[in-house]
């Protein structure tokens, strides 16, 4: 057992949607660098846990609470949560017409950089980082001058939150099916990605549907989120049983 404090600790938390209750009360802790798993029917609420969290006001947060680095998340607007460290991968990533890219990311960036007292980047140096960053990523550098996401195949949205996920460096990132959509090389790149930003401090929540994936990710935790709580907790084993079985097995 680890005596870190963990940097983000959810507690009993109640999501509803409307009239109807999506999550009942879902318990997680989260240590500094680790990575958890999310696994879950679909429409079991692993969306719901991501967005509720982020701050999407659709997703109704009734009960509970989220403390990041002892911080309740839940009382922040969606930008102030970002800015504490929370960063949040869509699984459908919108796009945003009349927005160029490198502006948003800009823009979002300096907002970070302002929370942890650290200078804002000028246009020429944040240029320079993000051009490397897409490089690296395979994105065209042409795609930072269109508006955000907008014609963007759907590996590149993905691609692009990565790019984002990378130049934010969050404390806890929630990437919800990143690997839905990626070809083997932007799941390769994931998978590199995230360890190098765990061996910094980087915590990851990472939902997905393929073992393969799940394996690679090398994780501390699997959750298995049913009926609006965490039904089970276990290791890659859980995951496993999980791919061979489904998730209609009755719950212990
Ligand atoms: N805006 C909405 N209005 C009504 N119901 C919604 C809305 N958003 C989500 N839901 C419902 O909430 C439930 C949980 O959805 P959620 O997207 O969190 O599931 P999920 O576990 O992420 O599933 P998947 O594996 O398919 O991505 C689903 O039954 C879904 O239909
Ligand atoms: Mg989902």
């Amino acid at each position: 057992m680890t005596t870190t404090p963990p940097v983000l600790q959810v507690r009993d938390l109640r999501v509803d949607i409307g009239d109807r209750t999506v999550l009942e009360s879902v318990s997680v802790d989260i240590q500094p660098g680790s990575m958890t798993v999310l696994m879950g029917a679909n429409g079991s609420g692993k969306s719901t846990f991501g967005m509720a969290l982020a701050g999407h006001p659709r997703y109704q947060v009734a009960a509970g609470s989220a403390l990041l680095d002892g911080k309740e998340l839940l009382e922040l607007s969606a930008h102030e949560r970002a800015r504490a460290g929370f960063f949040l991968s869509f699984q459908s990533p919108p796009d945003i017409p009349g927005v160029k890219n490198n502006l948003f990311i800009r823009t979002a960036l300096n907002a970070v950089r302002e929370s942890r007292g650290e200078e804002p980047l000028d246009a020429f140096d944040f240029l320079a980082s993000a051009k490397a960053g897409a490089k690296e990523l395979g994105l065209p550098a042409t795609m930072l001058n269109r508006p955000v996401n907008d014609g963007f195949s759907g590996g590149e949205r993905k691609r692009n939150e990565l790019l984002q996920l990378t130049l934010l460096q969050p404390r806890v990132a929630l990437l919800d099916e990143i690997d839905s959509g990626l070809d083997v090389d932007g799941v390769r790149y994931v998978v590199e990605l995230v360890q190098r930003m765990r061996a910094q401090g980087t915590a990851f929540i990472v939902v997905s549907h393929y073992l393969q994936m799940i394996e690679s990710l090398q994780p501390d935790t699997v959750l298995r989120l049913d009926a609006g709580r965490i039904a089970e907790t276990g290791g890659l084993e859980l995951a496993r049983s999980i791919a061979k079985t489904g998730f209609t097995r009755t719950t212990a």
